[in-house]
């Protein structure tokens, strides 16, 4: 589970860089970008990967939180008072919020290119920013960005763990870098919504 979440937290940087290009007022660079994503045969195997990393990491996370409170269902008297916990415990719930996220953005997006939505796959950029200039797609995607960035902090942190990477230095680094994170990567993709929905 740590490796497939691993392997998104890697994604998510990528796929913002990329949609950073639908902020030019030209659309070629975003689509020629999109296209190259489409068609080019290794990144079509890292597609593969990373779905089937999105698969293992949703059914392995419910398995895990269904034997979680099968284990314990009367919780804990006192709670462990460390901010990485605190965020854990709602890893269930932000995870729900993501993964309705994505159902929502791949009905937007990613089934346009496999047929199964209409839309022009090969203007992407024109489908973002007909998309964003929907309020209320704007709210809905700035609420899941926001809930994404509480699973990404604890994301983020625990993969650190899970490499055996904790320390009495470097895990105050790594939280550091885990807010950073957190912040940063959806802060991203919220100010492309603004942007997109305001300023064009
Ligand atoms: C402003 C925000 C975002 C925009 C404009 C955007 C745009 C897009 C577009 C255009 C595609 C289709 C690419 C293609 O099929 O060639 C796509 C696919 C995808 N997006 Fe996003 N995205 C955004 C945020 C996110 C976030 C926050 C996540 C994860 C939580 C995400 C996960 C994915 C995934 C998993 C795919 C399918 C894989 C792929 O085609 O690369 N996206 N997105």
């Amino acid at each position: 589970m740590a490796l497939a979440g691993l392997f998104l937290l890697l994604f998510l940087p990528v796929h913002l860089v990329i949609n950073l290009m639908l902020l030019k007022s030209d659309p070629d660079p975003f689509n020629t970008a999109a296209h190259f994503m489409a068609t080019f045969p290794l990144v079509k195997i890292v597609e593969i990967v990373l779905i089937a990393a999105i698969l293992i990491h949703i059914c392995y996370g419910i398995y895990l939180q269904i034997m979680n409170w099968l284990s314990r269902p009367a919780g804990y008297a006192v709670r462990n008072k460390s901010e990485t916990a605190f965020f854990s415990r709602f890893m269930i719930w932000t995870g729900a919020s993501v993964l309705t996220f994505l159902v929502l953005h791949f009905f937007n997006f990613y089934f346009i290119r496999l047929g199964l939505v209409e839309g022009n796959a090969e203007d992407f950029y024109s489908v973002a920013h007909d998309l964003f200039s929907i309020p209320a797609y704007n709210y809905i995607y700035l609420t899941c960005f926001m809930l994404l960035g509480l699973h990404l902090f604890h994301a983020f942190s625990s993969a650190f763990q899970t490499l055996g990477l904790n320390h009495r230095i470097w895990t105050p680094v790594v939280n550091v870098l885990a807010w950073i994170y957190a912040i940063g990567i959806p802060a991203g993709f919220a100010f492309i919504s603004i942007s997109l929905w305001l300023f064009r």
